[in-house]
Formats: structure tokens, C-alpha cells, sequence
């Protein structure tokens, strides 16, 4: 069956994403019992900045969709480009994607990548849900580890594919916390760890915008050798504040974004 609506698309991320991180579905639900409304602030997605797979590819079911671009974000450590598009429906999560610079790094992880790009089909990332059709690209773990030692991001690409690498939950929409530190409160009361880099909580009011999330819980993935476990997504939870303008502040904040990819480092764990 294809699929052409973003509703479809849109539904269809959110269970891949549950589906392989159990922890942020126990998380909503949580919400849920609470009696809490949970909204989506925004959904993440990665990849890389060849032009088969780059951002304005990824991009097309949403702007097809009635999104629109808003926004770019560099990430110069991370070696990382970012737009943000916005749906005129206020209730439909922004949208995220990043792309990793791979003419910023050595001849060896570009070569790797690009032979991953070439096993995806010509056609395929024209497809309206290739943003969650998972990987398209068989993978060593071997691979997998050399990467690693050169860009968490670009491994954890090479690991999970096209798939969203978060949700995020929209603090001001729930009724019973007063701010993001009662809801990181709340998280691990119940169990769950908080990725502390940088802080709990990113950003600041100052900035109009708090973020933090969870640390990716390890999953089983198939490699050409067999099934290891690596890191897969988080959860995020975004309190955004008014601006000067009198409006709810839509936008991201890099050098918070910066610490928040850190969430599927192995090392973090
Ligand atoms: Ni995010």
C-alpha cells in the first residue's frame, strides 16, 4: 500500500518510533494517566548532505503536506546543517531535519557512506514515507564501530536509517506541571535517565526555549555479522516562553540542539 497523506506518515513515524523505543511509549502513557493531553512540539529526523538523501529530499512529503521552511541551524562541531519546517496548523509538530557536512570529514567515512548511499534504490527516497521506511542499506557492525570513533551521528545513521530519531513533547501544552524541572522531576522518579550533558535542561528562558530529554535505551539491530545492541532514540520534552513580540517562540536554539544530539552517544550511558 502507499502512502500519500501526511496524517498516514505522520501516524506511521509515531509507531516505528514507539515500536523500537518502548521507553518513550511507557513515558506517554504516563502522561496519559496524569490526564494530561500530550502535544508534539516536534519530530527530528537525520541524515546526510548527499544530494540523493539531503535534507530538501527528506523535506518533500511535508512541504507536499502543506509544511513550510522556516528556519536553518549550524552545528559546527558536530559537523551539522538543520532546517525547521512549520505546518500553518499550529497543532502539527514542527518538523526537524539535519544533515551531516561529509566533506568535513576524512576520504575513509565519506567512502563508507557513500557506499551505503549507493545500495538505497534510485527511486526510493522519492517515496512519500522513505523519511520512516527504516534502513535502506545493509551495514558491519565493524562499520559501525569505525564510524563511531569518527561521528556518533553518522553511525547511529548507519545503524537505524530513515526513521525519526525523536519526538518531542510540547511542556506547555501539559495541564499538571508547572515547568520542564517538574517534568525531568517526574522522569526519573519513575525509572527513566536524563541525558545530563550540558545540564538537564538546555537553553533558558532568556532564550525562549528549555529542552531535555531522555538517553536512548540500546536496541537490538541486524548487522551483516549478526545482532548487536547500540543506542536508538530519546524522548524530548521542549517548555517554550513568549517573546518580545508577544508570541510563543517557534524556533530551536543551536547550542542547545548541540548537547541534545549527544542523547544516542554510546558514551553517555
Ligand atoms: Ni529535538
Amino acid at each position: 500500500m502507499s502512502m500519500t497523506t501526511l496524517p498516514d506518515l505522520l501516524d506511521k513515524m509515531w509507531k516505528d518510533y514507539t515500536g523500537m523505543n518502548p521507553q518513550a511509549l511507557k513515558i506517554y502513557n504516563l502522561f496519559l494517566e496524569r490526564g494530561d493531553r500530550v502535544i508534539n512540539d516536534h519530530i527530528a529526523l537525520r541524515t546526510f548532505n548527499h544530494p540523493k538523501v539531503n535534507i530538501d529530499v527528506l523535506a518533500q512529503p511535508f512541504l507536499k503536506g502543506g509544511y513550510e521552511y522556516q528556519q536553518d541551524y549550524h552545528f559546527p562541531d558536530k559537523k551539522l546543517y538543520a532546517k525547521h519546517f512549520q505546518h500553518p496548523d499550529e497543532q502539527m509538530p514542527k518538523i526537524f531535519i539535519s544533515e551531516l557536512k561529509l566533506e568535513e570529514f576524512d576520504e575513509e567515512l565519506r567512502s563508507t557512506i557513500n557506499s551505503l548511499i549507493e545500495q538505497v534504490p534510485d527511486e526510493a527516497p522519492q517515496q512519500f514515507d522513505f523519511c520512516s521506511n527504516g534502513r535502506p542499506w545493509n551495514v558491519k557492525f565493524e562499520t559501525y564501530e569505525k564510524l563511531r570513533a569518527k561521528s556518533e551521528y553518522a553511525a547511529w545513521m548507519a545503524a537505524h536509517g530513515y526513521r525519526p530519531n525523536h519526538f518531542t513533547v510540547f511542556v506547555n501544552a501539559l495541564t499538571s506541571f508547572d515547568d520542564i524541572r517538574e517534568v525531568n522531576a517526574f522522569i526519573k522518579q519513575n525509572g527513566f535517565k536524563l541525558n545530563d550533558s550540558g545540564g538537564e535542561v538546555k537553553g533558558s528562558k532568556e532564550v525562549y526555549l528549555e529542552q531535555s530529554s531522555t538517553l536512548a535505551d540500546d536496541v537490538e539491530v541486524s548487522f551483516s555479522e549478526g545482532k548487536h545492541e547500540v543506542p536508538a532514540c530519546y524522548y524530548e520534552f521542549a517548555q517554550r516562553y513568549t517573546t518580545p513580540d508577544g508570541k510563543l517562540y517557534q524556533g530551536f536554539v543551536a547550542k542547545s540542539a548541540d548537547k541534545i544530539f549527544e542523547s544516542t552517544d554510546k558514551g553517555q550511558r
